[in-house]
């Protein structure tokens, strides 16, 4: 069968006063129907720039698709009409973002806000579009929904209102939810339980999806693959397994490092990655993580290092480094 959707050497560009941002660059991988896809990297690895220019949703000017390809269900998003896009967004695709307080419209009910894409995607007539609304708010675990659905997003703590977002992505019973920092602002209680509705929305209506954070942590217990991005470009890629207990990319490895309680030997104290992510207007030749990586040689300043299948690791895991992480590590571990 045919994934549900592969993007091609996806490459996205900013022209601004100050330089070109190259924000995504040759970013190729394909998801399967069902699949659960967490995408992680810190800010400004372009994580929220390829899932925006997949389905139209960057600024043009200043932003540009420089090349690639993105089939969804067999067709390419990138050359689709305005219009055509609109459709598959409405229909096949949902979005949940970060900070619902800006996303959702503070002078419309939550019903008017799920409803109307209801109607105007599906031609519901009123009463059934607010059937479906208190159905949604209940499915996203939102108690006494009908009462709920005339309030305002005021009205809505932030936990409840990116339950909304949640219910609006999913409105549309999507083929493909794509959430985007969607549990980010919430605090640890109120994130594990949206992470354990939308298991459920999986197990219940069988949604693909995209799960994209800067939180390790986040995506070990939701995914089935991770991919790691950084400076625009994929550094690994596999099931959650392999990349979490045998990463092969260094910045894999500062990542996962970094998380709490991280460290084979109990370290407790939080390490950081050195340095700072790349300007992305001047971005590096070889590996773009090569000058905050401790094991890189000298060709990883060189030359970018192609994404290709990791040797004795499990199917499906690949990375991109020119350096042997798992031997250079062992060297460490014989050192005093
Ligand atoms: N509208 C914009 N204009 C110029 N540069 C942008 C714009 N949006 C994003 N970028 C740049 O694109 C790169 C990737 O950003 P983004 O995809 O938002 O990262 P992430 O989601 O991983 O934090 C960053 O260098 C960011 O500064
Ligand atoms: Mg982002």
């Amino acid at each position: 069968m045919a994934p549900l959707l592969e993007v091609r050497n996806l490459t996205v560009a900013f022209d601004t006063p100050s330089g070109t941002v190259h924000a995504v660059n040759d970013v190729s991988y394909t998801l399967e129907e069902g699949e659960t896809l967490g995408i992680v990297g810190e800010s400004g690895s372009g994580k929220s720039v390829h899932a925006l220019s997949m389905v139209g949703l960057i600024a043009s000017p200043p932003g540009r698709i420089v090349g690639g390809e993105v089939l969804f269900r067999g067709r390419n998003l990138l050359t689709l009409s305005k219009r055509d896009l609109f459709e598959v967004r409405g229909r096949e695709i949902g979005f949940v973002f970060q900070d619902p307080m800006t996303s959702l419209n503070p002078v419309l009910t939550i019903e008017r806000q799920i409803a109307e894409p209801l109607r105007r995607h599906f031609g519901m007539s009123a009463a059934a579009a607010r059937a479906r609304v208190v159905e949604l708010l209940e499915l996203v675990g939102i108690p006494d929904a009908a009462r709920r659905a005339t309030q305002y997003p005021h009205e809505f703590s932030g936990g409840m209102r990116q339950r909304v977002m949640i219910a609006i992505g999913i409105s549309c019973n999507p083929k493909l939810l794509i959430a985007d920092e969607a549990t980010t602002a919430l605090d640890v209680t109120v994130q594990a339980q949206i992470l354990d509705l939308v298991r459920d929305l999986k197990r219940r209506i069988g949604t693909t999806v995209i799960w994209i954070t800067h939180d390790m942590g986040v995506v070990a217990g939701l995914a089935d693959t991770v991919q790691v991005m950084y400076g625009g470009r994929i550094m690994e890629r596999g099931p959650v397994r392999p990349v979490f207990h045998d990463p092969r990319s260094a910045y894999t490895w500062g990542l996962l490092k970094s998380l709490p309680h991280g460290g084979k030997r109990g370290i407790n104290r939080l390490y950081q990655i050195p340095g700072t992510p790349p300007d992305m207007s001047k971005p590096p030749v070889g590996d773009p993580f090569a000058p905050r990586n401790p094991f890189a040689t000298p060709r990883c300043f060189e030359q970018v290092p192609p994404l290709v299948d990791v040797v004795g690791s499990e199917p499906g895991h690949k990375v991109a480094a020119w350096y042997d992480l798992k031997a250079d590590l062992a060297k460490q571990e014989v050192q005093p």
